[in-house]
Protein backbone atom coordinates (compact mmCIF):
# COMPACT_ATOMS: atom_id res chain seq x y z
CA UNK A 1 0.00 0.00 0.00
CA UNK A 2 1.05 3.78 -0.90
CA UNK A 3 0.42 6.40 1.96
CA UNK A 4 0.51 9.84 0.22
CA UNK A 5 2.12 12.10 2.78
CA UNK A 6 0.07 15.15 2.97
CA UNK A 7 -0.35 18.22 2.55
CA UNK A 8 1.64 18.71 -0.72
CA UNK A 9 3.15 22.34 -0.56
CA UNK A 10 3.84 24.12 -3.42
CA UNK A 11 5.46 27.58 -4.02
CA UNK A 12 1.98 28.85 -4.36
CA UNK A 13 -1.00 25.92 -3.63
CA UNK A 14 -1.57 23.22 -1.43
CA UNK A 15 -2.45 20.01 -2.23
CA UNK A 16 -4.43 18.02 0.48
CA UNK A 17 -7.22 15.63 0.78
CA UNK A 18 -11.01 17.27 0.59
CA UNK A 19 -12.57 18.04 3.64
CA UNK A 20 -16.29 19.11 5.15
CA UNK A 21 -16.43 22.77 4.42
CA UNK A 22 -15.03 22.54 0.68
CA UNK A 23 -18.23 21.98 -0.89
CA UNK A 24 -19.00 25.96 -2.19
CA UNK A 25 -15.31 26.13 -3.66
CA UNK A 26 -15.69 22.91 -5.37
CA UNK A 27 -19.59 23.44 -6.42
CA UNK A 28 -18.25 27.41 -8.07
CA UNK A 29 -16.21 25.00 -10.76
CA UNK A 30 -18.24 21.51 -10.73
CA UNK A 31 -21.09 23.13 -11.48
CA UNK A 32 -20.29 24.78 -14.55
CA UNK A 33 -20.83 23.34 -18.09
CA UNK A 34 -17.85 24.80 -19.65
CA UNK A 35 -15.47 23.40 -16.94
CA UNK A 36 -17.07 19.45 -17.57
CA UNK A 37 -17.39 19.68 -21.19
CA UNK A 38 -13.75 17.57 -21.68
CA UNK A 39 -13.97 15.62 -18.25
CA UNK A 40 -16.08 12.66 -17.57
CA UNK A 41 -19.85 13.70 -16.40
CA UNK A 42 -22.52 16.86 -16.16
CA UNK A 43 -22.37 19.70 -14.04
CA UNK A 44 -22.68 19.06 -10.36
CA UNK A 45 -25.46 19.54 -8.28
CA UNK A 46 -24.99 20.82 -4.79
CA UNK A 47 -25.99 17.45 -3.73
CA UNK A 48 -23.41 15.51 -5.44
CA UNK A 49 -20.28 17.79 -4.75
CA UNK A 50 -21.23 17.17 -1.51
CA UNK A 51 -20.85 13.04 -1.88
CA UNK A 52 -17.92 13.71 -3.97
CA UNK A 53 -16.24 15.93 -1.20
CA UNK A 54 -16.90 12.85 1.40
CA UNK A 55 -15.53 10.42 -0.96
CA UNK A 56 -12.66 11.87 -1.69
CA UNK A 57 -11.20 12.27 2.10
CA UNK A 58 -8.74 9.57 1.05
CA UNK A 59 -6.36 10.53 3.89
CA UNK A 60 -3.81 10.12 0.86
CA UNK A 61 -3.96 6.05 0.28
CA UNK A 62 -3.60 4.80 -3.40
CA UNK A 63 -3.22 1.00 -4.01
CA UNK A 64 -5.26 -1.45 -5.67
CA UNK A 65 -7.82 -1.02 -3.15
CA UNK A 66 -7.98 2.40 -3.47
CA UNK A 67 -6.73 3.12 -7.18
CA UNK A 68 -8.67 6.75 -7.11
CA UNK A 69 -6.25 9.73 -5.40
CA UNK A 70 -7.90 12.95 -6.25
CA UNK A 71 -6.85 16.16 -4.03
CA UNK A 72 -7.95 19.17 -3.79
CA UNK A 73 -5.98 22.25 -4.60
CA UNK A 74 -5.78 25.06 -2.69
CA UNK A 75 -5.02 28.79 -2.94
CA UNK A 76 -4.65 30.92 0.19
CA UNK A 77 -7.83 29.18 1.71
CA UNK A 78 -9.83 28.66 -1.28
CA UNK A 79 -9.83 25.42 -3.27
CA UNK A 80 -9.39 26.30 -6.71
CA UNK A 81 -9.57 22.81 -8.25
CA UNK A 82 -8.14 19.33 -8.20
CA UNK A 83 -6.13 17.19 -9.56
CA UNK A 84 -6.35 13.26 -9.62
CA UNK A 85 -3.81 10.07 -9.99
CA UNK A 86 -5.41 7.42 -10.56
CA UNK A 87 -3.87 3.71 -10.77
CA UNK A 88 -4.19 1.42 -13.84
CA UNK A 89 -5.39 -1.81 -12.77
CA UNK A 90 -3.84 -5.36 -12.52
CA UNK A 91 -3.07 -5.11 -16.30
CA UNK A 92 -0.98 -2.28 -16.33
CA UNK A 93 1.49 -3.99 -14.42
CA UNK A 94 0.45 -3.74 -10.88
CA UNK A 95 -0.11 -0.38 -10.49
CA UNK A 96 3.15 0.64 -12.09
CA UNK A 97 1.14 3.29 -14.44
CA UNK A 98 -0.96 6.09 -13.43
CA UNK A 99 -3.10 8.14 -15.11
CA UNK A 100 -2.93 12.30 -14.23
CA UNK A 101 -6.14 14.65 -14.72
CA UNK A 102 -6.79 18.26 -13.49
CA UNK A 103 -9.74 20.55 -13.26
CA UNK A 104 -9.81 24.11 -12.23
CA UNK A 105 -11.68 27.22 -11.39
CA UNK A 106 -11.82 29.26 -14.71
CA UNK A 107 -11.55 32.54 -12.99
CA UNK A 108 -7.95 31.31 -11.85
CA UNK A 109 -7.34 30.23 -15.14
CA UNK A 110 -3.76 31.44 -16.74
CA UNK A 111 -1.71 31.54 -13.95
CA UNK A 112 0.23 28.55 -13.84
CA UNK A 113 -1.52 27.26 -11.33
CA UNK A 114 -2.60 23.47 -13.45
CA UNK A 115 0.91 23.36 -14.39
CA UNK A 116 2.18 23.66 -10.72
CA UNK A 117 0.05 21.51 -9.39
CA UNK A 118 0.44 18.82 -12.09
CA UNK A 119 3.61 19.18 -11.99
CA UNK A 120 3.42 18.01 -7.81
CA UNK A 121 1.14 15.04 -8.46
CA UNK A 122 3.44 13.55 -11.01
CA UNK A 123 6.28 14.14 -8.51
CA UNK A 124 4.04 12.26 -6.01
CA UNK A 125 3.72 9.50 -8.61
CA UNK A 126 6.93 8.94 -9.58
CA UNK A 127 8.60 9.26 -6.11
CA UNK A 128 6.37 8.66 -3.22
CA UNK A 129 4.00 5.78 -5.23
CA UNK A 130 6.97 4.46 -7.34
CA UNK A 131 4.68 4.13 -10.94
CA UNK A 132 7.11 3.73 -13.90
CA UNK A 133 5.15 5.63 -16.42
CA UNK A 134 2.25 8.50 -15.98
CA UNK A 135 -0.07 9.45 -19.00
CA UNK A 136 -3.19 11.32 -19.71
CA UNK A 137 -5.68 11.29 -22.00
CA UNK A 138 -7.63 14.46 -23.80
CA UNK A 139 -9.60 15.38 -26.87
CA UNK A 140 -6.60 17.60 -28.55
CA UNK A 141 -9.02 20.23 -28.77
CA UNK A 142 -8.73 20.75 -25.91
CA UNK A 143 -5.93 23.29 -25.94
CA UNK A 144 -5.55 24.58 -22.49
CA UNK A 145 -5.34 20.73 -20.77
CA UNK A 146 -2.55 19.82 -23.79
CA UNK A 147 -0.80 22.73 -22.69
CA UNK A 148 -0.78 21.70 -19.48
CA UNK A 149 0.63 18.81 -20.56
CA UNK A 150 3.57 20.00 -22.58
CA UNK A 151 4.74 22.21 -20.20
CA UNK A 152 5.14 19.13 -18.06
CA UNK A 153 7.82 17.71 -20.27
CA UNK A 154 4.95 14.96 -21.59
CA UNK A 155 5.22 13.43 -25.04
CA UNK A 156 2.22 13.09 -27.32
CA UNK A 157 2.32 9.80 -28.27
CA UNK A 158 -0.69 8.99 -30.22
CA UNK A 159 -3.78 10.49 -30.98
CA UNK A 160 -6.58 8.59 -31.77
CA UNK A 161 -8.76 9.97 -34.95
CA UNK A 162 -12.48 9.71 -33.52
CA UNK A 163 -11.19 6.88 -30.68
CA UNK A 164 -13.40 7.43 -28.22
CA UNK A 165 -17.20 7.42 -27.57
CA UNK A 166 -17.48 10.35 -25.33
CA UNK A 167 -20.75 12.87 -23.93
CA UNK A 168 -22.71 11.30 -27.29
CA UNK A 169 -20.67 11.82 -29.96
CA UNK A 170 -17.23 10.20 -31.48
CA UNK A 171 -13.78 11.89 -30.11
CA UNK A 172 -10.32 12.52 -30.86
CA UNK A 173 -8.21 11.15 -28.16
CA UNK A 174 -4.73 12.35 -27.71
CA UNK A 175 -2.58 10.38 -25.04
CA UNK A 176 0.55 12.10 -23.44
CA UNK A 177 3.09 10.15 -21.03
CA UNK A 178 6.31 10.56 -19.67
CA UNK A 179 8.26 8.16 -18.01
CA UNK A 180 10.10 7.96 -14.70
CA UNK A 181 13.64 8.00 -16.10
CA UNK A 182 12.46 11.42 -17.86
CA UNK A 183 11.57 13.12 -14.91
CA UNK A 184 13.81 15.67 -13.87
CA UNK A 185 15.40 14.94 -10.46
CA UNK A 186 15.23 18.96 -9.07
CA UNK A 187 12.30 19.42 -7.12
CA UNK A 188 8.63 19.87 -8.68
CA UNK A 189 7.48 21.99 -6.39
CA UNK A 190 8.51 25.26 -7.72
CA UNK A 191 5.83 27.62 -9.59
CA UNK A 192 6.15 27.09 -13.27
CA UNK A 193 7.70 30.17 -16.05
CA UNK A 194 5.13 32.17 -17.18
C1 LIG B 1 -7.11 22.34 -18.34
C2 LIG B 1 -7.02 23.51 -17.36
C3 LIG B 1 -6.71 22.98 -15.97
C4 LIG B 1 -5.89 24.42 -17.84
O1 LIG B 1 -5.90 25.62 -17.07
P1 LIG B 1 -4.86 26.79 -17.39
O2 LIG B 1 -5.21 27.93 -16.54
O3 LIG B 1 -4.76 27.00 -18.85
O4 LIG B 1 -3.47 26.15 -16.96
P2 LIG B 1 -2.41 26.74 -15.94
O5 LIG B 1 -3.06 27.03 -14.65
O6 LIG B 1 -1.26 25.83 -15.92
O7 LIG B 1 -2.02 28.14 -16.59
C5 LIG B 1 -1.26 28.15 -17.78
C6 LIG B 1 -1.40 29.48 -18.45
O8 LIG B 1 -1.07 30.51 -17.52
C7 LIG B 1 0.03 31.29 -18.03
N1 LIG B 1 0.83 31.65 -16.87
C8 LIG B 1 0.81 32.85 -16.25
N2 LIG B 1 1.61 32.85 -15.20
C9 LIG B 1 2.17 31.63 -15.15
C10 LIG B 1 3.10 31.02 -14.30
N3 LIG B 1 3.62 31.65 -13.24
N4 LIG B 1 3.44 29.77 -14.54
C11 LIG B 1 2.93 29.09 -15.59
N5 LIG B 1 2.04 29.60 -16.44
C12 LIG B 1 1.66 30.87 -16.22
C13 LIG B 1 0.71 30.38 -19.02
O9 LIG B 1 1.43 31.12 -19.97
C14 LIG B 1 -0.44 29.64 -19.61
O10 LIG B 1 -1.07 30.43 -20.58
P3 LIG B 1 -1.43 29.81 -22.03
O11 LIG B 1 -2.46 28.79 -21.78
O12 LIG B 1 -1.96 30.98 -22.76
O13 LIG B 1 -0.22 29.20 -22.57
C15 LIG B 1 -8.35 24.30 -17.33
O14 LIG B 1 -8.60 24.79 -18.61
C16 LIG B 1 -9.54 23.46 -16.88
O15 LIG B 1 -9.73 23.22 -15.69
N6 LIG B 1 -10.37 23.02 -17.84
C17 LIG B 1 -11.58 22.29 -17.51
C18 LIG B 1 -11.32 20.89 -17.06
C19 LIG B 1 -10.55 20.09 -18.08
O16 LIG B 1 -10.80 20.18 -19.28
N7 LIG B 1 -9.63 19.25 -17.60
C20 LIG B 1 -8.79 18.44 -18.42
C21 LIG B 1 -9.50 17.29 -18.99
S1 LIG B 1 -8.42 16.36 -20.03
Amino acid sequence: MARVSLPITTDRLVLRSFRPGDEDDVFAYRSVASVVRYIPGEPKTREQVEDLVSERATAGRIDEQHPNLTLAVELDGRVIGDVLLLLAGPDGADGKQAEIGWVFAPDVAGNGYATEAARAITDVAFREVGVHRVWAELEPENTASARVCERLGMRREAVFVKGSWFKERWTDLAIYALLEDEWPTSAATSAPAP
